[in-house]
């Protein structure tokens, strides 16, 4: 897998297909989290996010991961060093210490793996989280039926063919990561669907949900 390959062209690609639906899916929720202390971004690109994430929490403390050195300068130029440490590794080899994070962001990241792998990065980064952790996903998603279904089959599994080619991504299909998520402690406090169900941003909170974790929309 290596991104480097598309990442100069990354922003204009999603441009053409999607305007700014993803951007807007990424941000959902960015300023109705609570402060957080430490946030560990991953898979995050040429840091879109990012950059919003630092507006909203300027004193944030953030570990970025990458395995694209391309994406990471692309990342260190938009977002800044400040209160950021940009990680150049493969997740797969990357190691966290226990309990860190109290934000986990992974926004089109998850969809790159095959079952087996989800299953490792979702432990992993769960095994990062602190025990009240908040974790954003965007990502793509399966309508339940009728055109839109079909719609964005074809779209996803065009999306897949492309990656496949050009960076080498091991996922062939789309897998729900949610099941992952609940073994692994967290609730699902906030969801937004958007572009005809294609699109999702979820809100994720470690340990038991109350009304006081939900977060408003
Ligand atoms: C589809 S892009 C998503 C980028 C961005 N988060 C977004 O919202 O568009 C996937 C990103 O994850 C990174 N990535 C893919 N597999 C990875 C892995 N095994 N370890 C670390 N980063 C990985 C790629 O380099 C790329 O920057």
């Amino acid at each position: 897998m290596n991104f480097d390959r598309v990442a100069p062209h990354y922003r204009r690609l999603e441009r053409i297909v999607f305007d700014e639906q993803l951007q807007a899916a990424r941000c959902a929720f960015v300023r109705q989290i609570p402060a957080a202390n430490r946030a560990l971004v991953v898979g995050e690109g040429d840091a879109r996010f990012l950059a919003e994430l630092r507006r909203a929490q300027p004193e944030l403390q953030v570990d970025c991961l990458d395995a694209s050195a391309r994406m990471l300068a692309l990342a260190q130029k938009r977002a800044g060093q400040n209160r950021v440490r940009f990680l150049h590794a493969d997740i797969c080899e990357a190691a966290f210490p226990p309990h860190r994070y109290d934000l986990v962001v992974t926004h089109f990241f998850l969809d790159c793996f095959a079952a087996e792998t989800l299953r490792e990065v979702v432990t992993k980064l769960s095994g990062a989280a602190t025990d009240n952790a908040i974790w954003l996903v965007a990502d793509f998603s399966l309508p339940p039926n009728g055109w839109r279904r079909w719609w964005a089959r074809l779209l996803i599994g065009t999306m897949y063919f492309f990656f496949r080619f050009v960076a080498g991504i091991e996922a062939r299909r789309l897998i729900d990561y949610a099941p992952l998520m609940r073994e692994n402690g967290f609730c699902l406090t906030n969801e937004k669907i958007s572009a005809h169900g294609l699109i999702r941003s979820q809100c994720w909170r470690c340990g038991q949900i109350t009304n006081a974790t939900l977060v408003s929309s």
